[in-house]
Order: structure tokens, then sequence, then C-alpha cells
């Protein structure tokens, strides 16, 4: 399973990246605006030189027109740029097309299995089904990519990822895993948080204090 970060902001990235356990980035137009950053084309190029993995470079138009011409502009930044396109009709022509030049595509608000197939037939590289904004809703986020992953599961032909994205706590990281996702994008500081547990943080306690009293080493005395 790839996890991928969901945040512009470029000091989370520089040190999430540094675990050597980040697979890409995602990025959307309000996490750009969070982040203050003075230009989106810079802050982009930025970021696909600390990951090396895919980056999402969302669009910010809604026409055809206008979003093919950016998404090309933001495909030329980087090799590894995955544009983002919303998942509209105009934004699944858009993806299509990119897709069809062996362009990165990742088309994002999805929330609805029959969404998630047209998707999959544009040739999406990654489909983003948002999972916290359909609980926030009274609806089940996890069992849209259940579905999502069986559907595609049958399909051999669906070459797209199941990126599962507005993900909120780890239990969506875990159960997103145990249903076969190929990918969680997670804001950092849920990331964060799948890395402890009270029982570690005790246990490693109890190791370093043992270990201080038993006088032992393992490293050879350095020589003056
Ligand atoms: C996906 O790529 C989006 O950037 C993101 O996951 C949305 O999450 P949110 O619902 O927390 O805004």
């Amino acid at each position: 399973m790839k996890f991928f970060v969901d945040t512009a902001d470029i000091n989370d990235i520089k040190d999430l990246a540094a675990t050597g356990l980040l697979d890409g980035v995602t990025t959307n137009p309000s996490l750009v605006a969070k982040s203050g950053a003075a230009s989106f084309v810079d802050l982009i190029k930025d970021i696909c030189k600390v990951v090396s993995g895919p980056v999402s470079a969302e669009v910010g138009a809604t026409d055809y027109e206008t979003m093919l011409e950016e998404g090309l502009f933001l495909s030329k930044l980087a090799k590894n740029v995955a544009v983002k396109v919303p998942l509209t009709p105009a934004g699944l022509k858009v993806c299509k097309h990119l897709s069809g030049q062996g362009t990165m595509v990742n088309v994002t608000l999805c929330f609805s299995a029959a969404q998630a197939i047209l998707a999959a037939k544009a040739g999406a590289t990654f489909v983003s089904p948002f999972v916290g904004r359909l609980d926030d809703v009274g609806e089940n986020g996890m069992q849209l990519i259940s579905d999502i992953c069986q559907i595609y599961a049958q399909y051999p032909e669906f070459k797209t990822e199941v990126l599962v994205a507005s993900v909120r706590n780890p239990q969506h990281v875990v159960q997103a895993a145990l249903m076969g996702a190929g990918v969680a994008t997670i804001p950092p500081n849920i990331i964060r948080q799948l890395f402890t547990h009270p029982l570690t943080d005790k246990g490693l306690a109890q190791f370093v204090a043992d270990w201080a009293k038993c006088g032992q080493k393992i490293l050879p005395a350095k020589a003056a």
C-alpha cells in the first residue's frame, strides 16, 4: 500500500519524506490557499524535487479548454506531476486526453461507485473517493472504498488505482488496507499518529531503564 501525504505544506512534506515511507503527495486548491505559498507553480516544482513519487497538482478551471491547457502546463513542470481534475464530464474528458498521452491523472471529488467506474473508463491513474466527507453527511465512506475495490477487481482492463482521500483517522487507513486499496492520501498529523501507541512508549521506557541498569554496551569504545 502506498502512502501519500495530503498537504501543500513544504515543511511537513520534507519532514515526512525523511522517514523514507512517503510515496507521493496530493494537494488541492484549499490546501494551497492554507499553505500561503506565493506561487502555486513554484510550490509544485519544489514538492517534486523533494518527493520522487506522484505529486498531484489540481487544475483551477472547470471548463474543458482551460482545464486542458492548465493540465498540459502542469504536466510539464516535472515528470512526477499527476494532474488532478474534478469528477465532472469536462474533467473526465481532460483525463482521457492527458492519460492518452501518458500523463498521470488523479480524478478527484469522487463520491459514488458509478463515478469511479467513469474515472476508470477515462483512463485515470488514480481515483480519489473522499471517505471523511461522506461520513460527515451520514454516509459510509469506507463502504464506498470497498465497493470500488470490488468493482475494479472484476475488470483487469481498469488500471486505475483507488486513492483513499479525505482520511480523518488511522482507522480509515487500516480499513483501506484491509480492503486492498492501492493508496491512501493522509494528512500529516494522521501519518504521525500511525507511528504511535501508548504501549510502545511504555515498553521503550522500560527497556531504556533496564538497559541503563544492566550496564551493557553494544558498540566498542571509540579510540581517543
Ligand atoms: C484529496 O486529494 C483531497 O486533497 C483531500 O483528501 C480532501 O480531504 P478533506 O475532506 O479533509 O478536505
